[in-house]
């Protein structure tokens, strides 16, 4: 059974009392909701990797109340330390390598010799990270190479039964996941546009290995994979008009002849795009499918700022799956 807990002080402290126990909590960041273990535990990691069918070789971000504890883990270096600065709390991962010191299990890290480390945003996240006092390994809370859920309702449609307890904090604020950066090469090098930008970053950064430069088949980050944040029907990218039976995610002036759309933003704003993407991805599949469409059309979005974050999640949404027969026939094609 999975128990829905509010967010007040009862509900965080039983969530806390399930992750120290071993148990799988989903819980609500500024970004995504992450699906929570106790990352110090191999035992209580591995029923994340289970819990979402992900592929034992993709790495967990490992989240921290504050960036003190969090490089205590690492080796770190000044740009560590001056990104922290700048951007913690928020959404910005860094991967360093792994410290003499660490307590992080080998399965959150997937036998790698960096770690990924996130201090989040938000007053329960913060709450539920200082009554666990340890770091909390969390993915985000949906099955592996599907949709990432940015409320409480989307982990429980995907994740009920599966996992242990939801601590309800509402919706996600920015609504896409973390930027993860990893510092652990010559040149820092973005391995996921997120919620931070390459405009905040690149004045603290100088240059970085950006996006574009490994957009091919061959993932940087184990978790690169092509197929991702995939709804059920395929989607189209780029589009400049619908075509009979598809669903429209518009951007700013929708484009005509969709009897199913959702708006990412009429007045083209990428932050509110950004926080209506996944719950507009599922609401154009579920509803979509209802009504027997057969593909979402999604208009251009501008290339700079959040824009990278949604057009990469949205590459993905589109890149080509393996032939239809279900959810579990493209996650056994991504472990
Ligand atoms: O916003 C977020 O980052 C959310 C919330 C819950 O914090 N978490 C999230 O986790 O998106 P996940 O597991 O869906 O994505 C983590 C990404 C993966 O692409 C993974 O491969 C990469 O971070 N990663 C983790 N550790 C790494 C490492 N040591 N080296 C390279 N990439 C790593
Ligand atoms: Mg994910």
């Amino acid at each position: 059974m999975t128990e829905i807990l509010k967010a007040d002080p009862a509900g965080i402290a039983r969530a806390a009392e399930f992750l120290l126990d071993g148990k799988l909590v989903a819980f609500g960041t500024e970004t995504v909701y992450g699906l929570g273990a106790l990352a110090t535990s191999d035992a209580a990691v591995a029923h994340i990797f289970a819990a979402k069918n992900r592929p034992r070789f993709n790495p967990l971000i490992n989240h921290f109340a504050d960036a003190e504890t969090a490089f205590k883990q690492v080796q770190t270096n000044e740009l560590a330390l001056k990104l922290a600065e700048a951007f913690w709390p928020g959404p910005l991962t860094l991967v360093l390598p792994r410290g003499p010191n660490a307590t992080i299990c080998d399965l959150a890290a997937a036998g790698l010799p960096t770690l990924a480390l996130r201090v989040p945003r938000g007053q329960t996240t913060h709450a539920l990270l200082n009554a666990v006092g340890q770091p909390i390994a969390a993915p985000s809370a949906n099955p592996s190479g599907r949709v990432s859920p940015s409320d409480a309702f989307h982990v429980l449609r995907n994740m009920e039964g599966k996992i242990d307890a939801i601590l309800d904090s509402g919706p996600c604020s920015v609504g896409l996941e973390s930027t993860v950066l990893d510092l652990s090469r010559e040149v820092p090098f973005l391995l996921r546009p997120g919620g931070v930008t390459l405009e905040q970053l690149t004045p603290i950064c100088g240059v970085i290995r950006n996006p574009d430069d490994y957009a091919t088949k061959l993932p940087a980050s184990p978790g690169m994979l092509a197929s991702h944040y995939a709804p059920v029907l395929p989607v189209r990218l780029n589009a400049e008009h619908v075509e009979p039976g598809e669903a429209l995610l518009a951007f700013g002036t929708p484009l005509p002849g969709s009897k199913l759309t959702w708006n990412l933003s009429e007045s083209g704003d990428l932050e509110e795009a950004a926080a209506r993407l996944f719950a507009g991805l599922r609401f154009l599949d579920s509803e979509g499918a209802r009504r027997g469409l057969h593909g979402i059309a999604a208009m251009p979005v501008p290339r700079h700022g959040l824009g990278l974050a949604i057009l990469d999640r949205l590459r993905r949404a589109a890149s080509p799956r393996p032939p239809a027969g279900g959810d579990d026939d493209l996650e056994a094609s991504l472990s």
